[in-house]
């Protein structure tokens, strides 16, 4: 595949101006704590189905893209999440190209990043939305999303939720229990309408992921036992206000092997199998998101590897295909730029003490995360082991841990692979603003999220009447 900016061949690697470089998605680089981005510049892509790194260093500084990362510091101000268009839409591009030939529709997970602009943007390149509220489906419509290419997952859509979807005319709403069954049919016949409905099954495979985004297992609160799914069908299939429509899996996030998706394709094809066989054809297969990327030393799963393992199991099949990708198209193209107010050395530990926190960036502290930090100027001078670490008022706020850099008060930082469930997840804790966002679109910056100001952080508050 070739850099949507520059059309370039993709080897050799990256010659100084040029955006060229290897995916940070691909698992060839070296990760540890030197340099995730020098590393990933210097080796060789042996995936060589991207080129593409928007962020690399140049003249001693790491770039988004054509811009350097002190000049968006200047001008927006830390702590700034900072994406690259080319790399979104490369992302995209190879999502959706691996499955060119066959019927499929790649529905963004937007729970990853929900930004309007990178919503748009997918939206112009095609792509449809997997949403899990109201608030998604308003956020796709807002940015001039297709309704009709959403499909609607989560285990708790509310009668609200289910009927602004049903006006909206979204393409499937994926059902995960027997109570949520019966809840649409109820409100899609208030409504006079036909719901179109695809049961979310769980196919109880271990995605080899942590524990709280592996979601395919019998433990977990996601979609219908395996089991249970045949009566399931059979009851939607005599409800007047639902039309059956498809089958959906979903078994986890940040998953860098292939074996479990084939365990569960393979199980779910069974059960299509099955239903037919039962007088009930189902005309989609939705497989879920879940492929990973490369924080540190993962090998993640090449796009062209899952889609040959896809284009095999459905070979002479006939149901359109769906995917939900959420990470996968976002992660790599994302860094948080922070600057390092106070070094704090000690004896027992290091601290740095960034401008960014956990609540700007929670992944590190609810999953022990670990995302690479690098200075966007790397300085000469003594290398010490530092904890990277926000203000907030709790010892579970730290970026990261065990960090070798030299560093100064003022240095800038770039935590990496921070596009997908970053920003996202970001609160008011500690009533700290939240960060804002800048898209880079060669050497031209935009800000997609301006910076919360303090006052918007109260005004929905009022204070009590005197007694
Ligand atoms: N479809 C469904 C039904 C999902 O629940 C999810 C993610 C996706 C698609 C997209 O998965 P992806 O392709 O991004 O792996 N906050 C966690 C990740 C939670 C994922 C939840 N579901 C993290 O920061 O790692």
């Amino acid at each position: 595949m070739r850099c949507v900016r520059h059309q370039g061949p993709a080897l050799p690697a990256p010659a100084s101006g040029a955006i060229h470089a290897r995916s940070a998605a691909c698992g060839d680089a070296a990760g540890g704590t030197r340099s995730f981005f020098a590393a990933a510049a210097r080796q060789p892509c042996r995936c060589r189905e991207k080129e593409l790194t928007a962020f690399t260093y140049r003249d001693g500084e790491l770039h988004a893209e054509n811009v350097p990362l002190s000049a968006i510091a200047a001008q927006y101000g830390t702590p700034c999440y900072v994406y690259s268009r080319a790399s979104l839409e490369t992302a995209f591009r190879e999502y959706d190209d691996a499955f060119a030939g066959i019927d499929h529709l790649v529905c963004y997970a937007l729970k990853a990043n929900s930004n309007l602009a990178i919503l748009d943007l997918f939206a112009r390149l095609g792509s449809g939305f997997d949403i899990v509220s109201g608030g998604e489906l308003a956020r796709v419509i807002a940015a001039g999303g297709d309704p009709a290419k959403v499909v609607f997952s989560g285990v708790g859509k509310t009668a609200g939720e289910m009927r602004q979807a049903l006006d909206a005319g979204i393409l499937c709403f994926n059902v995960e229990s027997d109570g949520e069954l019966a809840r649409l049919d109820s409100v899609a016949r208030e409504a006079g309408k036909r719901a179109p409905v695809s049961i979310r099954v769980n196919p109880d495979v271990d995605p080899k992921t942590h524990p709280y985004i592996a979601t395919g297992l019998k433990e977990s609160k996601f979609g219908v036992a395996y089991d249970d799914a045949i009566a399931l069908y059979r009851s939607a299939a005599r409800m007047r206000g639902l039309a059956v429509q498809g089958v959906d899996i979903h078994i986890g996030s940040q998953i860098t092997e292939l074996e479990p998706y084939r365990e569960a394709v393979v199980k779910v094809l069974d059960l299509v199998d099955a239903l037919r066989k039962d007088g009930i054809a189902l005309t989609h297969v939705d497989l879920g998101g879940g492929l990973g990327i490369r924080y540190r030393e993962e090998h993640p799963v090449r796009i062209s590897e899952y889609a040959e393992m896809v284009r095999d199991l459905f070979a002479g099949r006939s149901e359109r295909l769906l995917f939900e990708p959420g990470r996968r198209l976002v992660g790599a193209a994302g860094v948080l730029l922070t600057k390092v107010e106070f070094l704090k050395p000690g004896e027992a530990r290091n601290f740095a003490i960034v401008d960014a926190a956990m609540n700007d960036l929670l992944r590190p502290s609810l999953y022990d995360a670990w995302h690479p930090v690098d200075a966007v100027r790397p300085r000469a001078g003594e290398v010490r082991e530092w904890e990277i670490v926000g203000p907030i008022c709790e010892s579970g706020d730290f970026l990261a841990h065990d960090r070798h850099l030299a560093l100064a008060p003022g240095d800038l930082l770039a935590i990496g692979a921070a596009g997908a469930y970053g920003q996202v997840m970001s609160s008011n804790y500690n009533s700290r603003p939240r960060a804002c966002e800048v898209v880079v679109d060669n050497r031209q910056t935009h800000l997609v999220r301006r910076r919360e100001a303090v006052a918007e952080l109260f005004a929905h508050e009022n204070l009590l009447p005197n007694a």
